[in-house]
């Protein structure tokens, strides 16, 4: 027995099998085509494309495995969360998804806080209006395309809309509903009074379900096509944060992960909805029932890595922009980057912050300005670490690291210094899609919950400590870089 985990990421789609033991036995992965990006804030993707890639890694993962599909005894889903998908009456898609990175809805957040009152929509939904989640991407379209806000019947996010496509049933879990802006977040149900101030039927939003329960079932047509059984079940599944903090054992308070992709999350797991007055933190339902978590989010973190290569060493492997980075000392001698390529959500809430260089001379080099990215990044992570201290949210033992950015050493070690946290990796590093199987299995008994299916399939494979003089150097780089988002907006406003 086998359960099926598929993350439908921002660049690609992973899919892996785990065994009742919680080992992965295989993975497969697919492209998607790059995301359309404008400089004013745009990203889009095709909702089809990542049905696609979800088909071809099915396809892939049964090949590599060796198993029939009548071994697959569950599917788990999860991907970029926030996307805001938008099918008719039929259930064909209207225009190419605004994902989760986009922030043109600005002036629509400035529209919910003016109609709802911005402390209502934080009591309603835990929450402030940000460009980056649901609601407002749905209220541009309103506003912008009416002829196409028309049409609409459903609302889904990207995994659930190949969950769609795999099962007809239109579903939702509560973690991932969470980042809609239209979830009672404290009471895991729709939030009739946003919906209504919005002007959001309740019958475009899908049926809510915590993310180990079976909410759907493969189809015949989706059979034909992925090589699964029809009639195979699927769970809810959770966004990529919350599966990731599954597949990281990040569930009970004083737990913390930062994974770091195209966007980077640190994540703590609480009790309770706690939330930020001041709504710098997301503070969202748990894949796990009677908890939640708070995240804050850098914006450009595996980005700004992968925006430096392709801009200024395209082809360079992600191993030797480590190499270099490693040839120059902690503090990239006196050069930081501030990563606000997408603008920024944790701690500034400032969908036009832009990115910078700062303090550059003839002395550096290409190490330096790659160091300097790490860097940067970390800090801008290192800034929801400071807040958590703020609002007495625990963060307590080790940093589980996740993501792309796990897989240098380099920057596992400066992400122990640059926190001042012990940090430590796990032997499965598939994370999302892993943490999506776990929920599968958790879904059809082979494991009691989901925290006992992490007490089986975890295991630490690295531990690191900070190390003092790193981290001396790194306190006071860190000074600094808090100096230069401030600074860096006072141009902008002058
Ligand atoms: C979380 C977030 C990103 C996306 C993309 O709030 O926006 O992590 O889920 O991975």
């Amino acid at each position: 027995m086998f359960f099926l985990g598929i993350d439908i990421g921002t660049g690609g789609t992973r899919a892996v099998l785990v065994d009742t033991t919680g080992r992965v036995i295989a993975s497969a992965a697919s492209e998607h085509a790059p995301f359309r990006a404008t400089s004013d804030g745009w990203a889009e993707q095709d909702p089809a494309d990542w049905s696609r890639a979800a088909q071809e890694s099915i396809r892939a993962v049964l090949a590599a495995s060796g198993q029939p599909a009548s071994a697959i005894a569950c599917v788990g889903l999860t991907g970029q969360m926030h996307g805001a998908v938008l099918l008719d009456a039929a259930g064909a898609v209207l225009r190419p998804a605004l994902i989760w990175c986009d922030t043109r809805s600005a002036p629509q957040c400035d529209w919910l806080h003016r109609t709802l009152g911005r402390a209502r929509l934080m009591e309603l939904t835990c929450n402030p209006a940000l460009p980056n989640f649901t609601l407002p991407k749905l209220l541009w379209v309103r506003d912008t395309e009416p002829e196409i806000f028309d049409r609409v019947a459903h609302l889904l996010c990207p995994k659930d809309y190949v969950r769609f496509c795999l099962s007809g049933t239109y579903a939702m879990d509560v973690q991932e509903a969470s980042g809609t802006l239209l979830l009672d977040v404290a009471h895991r149900r729709w939030s009739k009074e946003v919906a209504q101030a919005a002007g959001v039927p309740l019958t475009w939003l899908p049926e809510l379900f915590e993310s180990a329960e079976i909410c759907a079932k493969i189809s015949a047509e989706a059979a034909a096509r992925t090589g699964l059984l029809a009639g195979t079940p699927i769970v809810a599944g959770a966004g990529d944060q919350g599966a990731g903090a599954v597949g990281m054992g990040i569930l009970k308070p004083g737990a913390v992960s930062v994974t770091i992709g195209t966007s980077g999350v640190v994540f703590a797991a609480t009790d309770r909805p706690v939330h930020d007055p001041a709504g710098r933190l997301h503070t969202f339902c748990h894949a796990v029932p009677g908890r939640w978590h708070v995240m804050g989010v850098t914006q450009a973190a595996g980005l700004s890595l992968r925006w430096y290569r392709d801009t200024f060493r395209p082809g360079t492997s992600y191993d030797a922009l480590s190499q270099l980075a490693a040839q120059v000392p902690a503090g990239s001698e006196g050069l930081f980057w501030a990563p606000y390529l997408m603008g920024e959500r944790t701690p500034h809430l400032d969908p036009e912050a832009r990115a910078a260089f700062v303090g550059l001379t003839a002395a550096h080099g290409q190490e330096h300005l790659t160091r300097a990215v790490l860097e940067g990044v970390t800090y801008s992570l290192r800034d929801t670490f400071t807040l958590f201290a703020e609002l007495g949210i625990p963060a307590h033992g080790r940093v589980r690291l996740g993501g792309g950015g796990a897989r240098s050493a380099l920057w596992r070690q400066m992400q122990a210094d640059i926190y001042g946290h012990p940090v430590e990796i796990l032997t499965a590093e598939e994370g999302g899609a892993f943490g999506a199987a776990l929920l599968a299995g958790v879904g059809v008994g082979a494991w009691k919950d989901v925290d006992a299916a992490c007490e089986m399939a975890l295991h630490v494979a690295e531990h690191r400590e900070p190390q003092a003089t790193a981290r001396a150097v790194y306190e006071q780089g860190y000074a600094v870089y808090r100096r230069i988002y401030p600074a860096l907006r006072g141009l902008r406003q002058g």
